[in-house]
């Protein structure tokens, strides 16, 4: 349409300011063509409201069939305050001020003082676990967030930065994560705190609270320096899907040398959700960096991975070929400049979700919720999902950083969102941080994309100190 208008006004230089309509009112047979344009631009501009009022339809009633929940459901979105009090400086003698710095007097100061008094707040002691086997009556099912979680053998679950696939076979949920556990040290001065690798641990259940040790199912190399697996090396954020095609489990993961240079994933493959995985090799997808990283399996089967890139400033998204083996050569930069990391995606109603954390090694930060109507992008960023705890939880959410988001069957809309909490003093003690996720309501960034196209809904994790599945409820 403004090449047109461009071309009318060039051939009629006398009209060259003239309002565009009255010219062509006045131009005889271009006459038609102006009502034609101008009835097209009126039909798109009926079309947009009509898709804004009836999307902000569907959004009222997207609200209000969240309010018009289930009360149980309604409970879990309940907005929960937490205050935690900081405890006042302690006395210092003066040789002890000359020796160490001064203490932290914020709450983030807190958690990342190993010493701090309130240490027990973020990271409760193994008195204060989660332990299925013995939960009697009125803990029974519940989280409790950043508290140990034992397995059904007594042992704190071993599965950071996991993930969790819904096996239709056996009907069975795997929980696949970095067995971390030995000594947290450093492998050089300034690099980030690690354990050695010992590989990626697995545990089954049915409930998604009980959860079966199944062992390592991909395991560290103890001999071979130069393998992908050598515990000298970094394994992170191992996620497992099912090709339908193949009938094969498929794992890909970070793998990484001490230093993050090497900065690829891997791939390994099974016949048995419970392993053992061969693995396969290794590579910088697209030729491309990559660091953390996860994969989504789409409901049409195509499977993507998604990547943090160029240093962390981006991310990448392409699709797996058919037997989920390799990428693809197509990809898509997005989330440009956004420098995000731990991304976690999931689909709602036809569109696209993404929960990302910041860049701040293993410091907690705030999560942004992402949105996309198709999975290859643009990609819009919405706004910090986190409510509930308080400012400083809502602003490293809730200390931890996303893994991944389950879809809870049955219930649309309602998710399990995974978080590490870790500890960098001791990384095999970091703990899991599960909490309600719900999408709907409108989003509360105004969003740039397309004349506020499209209105997405607002992604919400909620802050409890303890919580249960809605299926876990009697009467429910
Ligand atoms: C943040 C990442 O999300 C983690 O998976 C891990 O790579 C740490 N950085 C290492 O500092």
């Amino acid at each position: 349409m403004v090449t047109r208008i461009k071309r009318v006004n060039s051939s009629k230089p006398m009209l060259r300011n003239s309002f565009p309509v009255l010219t062509r009112f006045s131009l005889g047979s271009r006459c038609s063509t102006s009502i034609v344009v101008w009835s097209l631009v009126g039909f798109l501009v009926m079309l947009h409201l009509y898709t804004l009022i009836s999307h902000t339809d569907v959004q009222r009633q997207d609200t209000d069939i969240h309010k018009s929940h289930h009360p149980i459901l309604r409970e879990l979105e309940e907005v929960e305050e937490e205050n935690i009090l900081i405890p006042p400086p302690r006395k210092r003698s003066p040789r002890a001020v000359k020796r160490k710095p001064k203490r932290a007097t914020n709450l983030i100061g807190e958690f990342l003082d190993e010493n701090s008094h309130i240490r027990h707040v973020f990271f409760p002691t193994i008195k204060m676990a989660i332990d299925p086997m013995n939960e009697g009556g009125n803990d029974s099912f519940y989280y409790y967030p950043g508290r140990i979680w034992l397995d059904t053998e007594g042992n704190p679950i071993q599965a950071h930065g996991g993930g969790i696939l819904y096996d239709e076979r056996s009907k069975t949920y795997y929980w696949y994560g970095e067995y971390k556990n030995g000594p947290t040290y450093h492998a050089h001065k300034k690099g980030a705190a690690r354990v050695d690798v010992i590989g990626v641990g697995c545990y089954s259940s049915k409930d998604l609270w009980t959860w079966k040790n199944e062992g390592i199912v991909l395991a560290a190399e103890e001999k071979n320096e130069t393998h992908d697996l050598h515990k000298s090396n970094v394994l992170e954020r191992p996620k497992v899907i099912y090709n339908d095609k193949t009938g094969k489990y498929v794992m890909w993961m970070h793998i990484d040398d001490a230093n993050y240079t090497k900065a690829s994933v891997g791939v390994a493959i099974s016949d048995y959700p419970t392993g053992p995985f061969d693995y396969l090799y290794s590579k910088r997808p697209h030729g491309f960096d990559s660091r953390d990283m996860t994969i989504f399996k789409d409901d049409d089967g195509v499977a993507y991975l998604i990547y943090s890139s160029e240093d962390n400033s981006e991310l990448h998204i392409g699709p797996l070929n058919q037997d989920y083996l390799d990428v693809t050569d197509v990809a898509k930069r997005i989330l440009v400049g956004q420098h995000r990391e731990a991304p976690a995606l999931f689909k709602h109603e036809g569109t696209y979700y993404m929960i990302t954390s910041g860049c701040t090694g293993w410091a907690p930060n705030e999560a942004l919720a992402h949105a996309a109507e198709s999975i290859m992008g643009p990609w819009e960023t919405m706004g910090n999902p986190c409510i509930g705890g308080n400012k400083i939880f809502r602003l490293t959410t809730f200390f931890a950083q996303s893994t991944y988001v389950l879809p809870f069957p049955g219930l649309p809309g309602f998710f399990i969102f995974m978080a590490d909490r870790w500890n960098p003093a001791d990384l095999g003690d970091s703990r899991y941080v599960w909490l309600p996720l719900t999408v709907g309501g409108a989003a509360d960034q105004p969003l740039e994309y397309s004349f506020g196209f499209p209105l997405w809904s607002r992604v919400s994790i909620y802050w409890h100190k303890r919580w249960k599945l809605p299926a876990q409820r009697s009467g429910f």
